[in-house]
């Protein structure tokens, strides 16, 4: 296996009871194809992450609407899965296998799109790596942090950093970022490597959007919870617990494109954060039971990511 491929596994589906509360605990998504196709028709569209999970229901759903998908991420047999399986339906789209956590690989990349497509009108910065491990763990595993800051920070920051100056040229174009519940309530225990990168990304974005509206650039946030795929699929209790299905999840892409608003987040997490601020000693002490009461899964355990 070289440095850029990665194992295609099955994910299985979780329980109707938590399928249910997982519907009720999330924002309502869009799934209405005549407001999508009026949005996306004839746009290009770049999905990171459209391999697998969220990025490949999204690419699939934006596809059958219109768009014209670039679909990017590492294993290029799921990429060229995924393009036919669009193409096949009637849809447009390219395969681009890149590893965004190496910019030199990201940098070729935009030149790439923008030579073959001229510019891109959305950005879906879907692509990530989550890790979950105790730091007694980590000792020698520097590694994890120098990757998750790779996939889930720089390399997104730089393929914006590529994308902008066509935007700002056309004076049009759309970043919506799949973020995390995770960086708008205090850190979780055995998440350091993930919600740091990923919560880097988020204040990134927040603050060159308020500057890029002004040259008409939108952006949309989305803190997701719980998304049946391969990347929870390591961590068992999660195949129990209220989440969405990766097409139920693309839903709210759906709407954040059409709608643009500012952030889309699961009703619950404002209460959540504001309790969570107003009452620390509290949270803190949740925080530590949940690290004594709970344990370092097998896959985090057998060192094997
Ligand atoms: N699943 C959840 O419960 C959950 C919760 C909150 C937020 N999120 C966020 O939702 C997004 C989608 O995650 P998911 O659950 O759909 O995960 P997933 O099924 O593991 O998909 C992740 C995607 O990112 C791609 N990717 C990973 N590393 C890459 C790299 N170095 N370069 C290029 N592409 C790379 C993967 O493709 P290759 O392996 O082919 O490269 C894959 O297409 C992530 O940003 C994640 O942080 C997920």
């Amino acid at each position: 296996m070289t440095k850029t491929q990665t194992t295609i596994q099955t994910v299985s589906t979780p329980p109707v009871l938590a399928r249910t509360f997982g519907w009720i605990a999330n924002p309502r998504g869009l799934n209405n194809q005549k407001k999508l196709r009026h949005a996306v028709k004839d746009k290009i569209v770049l999905v990171t992450g459209a391999s697998f999970g969220l990025g490949e229901a999204s690419a699939k759903q934006l596809a059958a609407a219109g768009a014209t998908v670039l679909l990017v991420a590492r294993t290029q047999e799921k990429l060229d899965a995924v393009a036919g399986q669009i193409k096949a339906a009637g849809g447009k789209a390219f395969g681009y296998a890149c590893d965004l956590s190496d910019i030199a690989q990201v940098e070729q990349l935009i030149e790439r799109i923008i030579k073959e497509h001229q510019h891109v009108d959305i950005l879906i910065n879907n692509a990530g790596k989550s890790i979950r491990r105790s730091v007694l763990l980590s000792f020698d595993r520097f590694h994890d942090y120098e990757r998750t800051n790779a996939i889930n920070y720089l390399g997104p920051v730089r393929l914006v950093l590529g994308l902008l100056p066509g935007m700002q040229a056309r004076k049009s174009g759309q970043i919506i970022n799949i973020s995390t519940i995770g960086v708008r309530v205090p850190p979780g225990p055995r998440w350091a490597a993930y919600q740091a990168s990923k919560g880097a990304f988020d204040t990134w974005l927040q603050s060159v959007a308020l500057e890029m509206e002004s040259f008409g650039i939108h952006t949309s946030t989305i803190y997701m919870a719980l998304i049946y795929t391969r990347m929870s699929a390591p961590t068992p209790i999660y195949r129990v617990l209220p989440g969405l299905m990766p097409e139920q999840a693309a839903h709210l892409v759906n709407r954040a494109i059409v709608e643009k608003p500012y952030e889309i987040s699961p009703p619950w997490l404002k209460p959540a954060e504001i309790t969570a601020t107003l009452w620390r000693s509290p949270t803190r002490w949740i925080m530590r039971q949940l690290y004594r009461q709970t344990r370092d899964t097998q896959s985090a355990i057998g060192q094997n990511k």
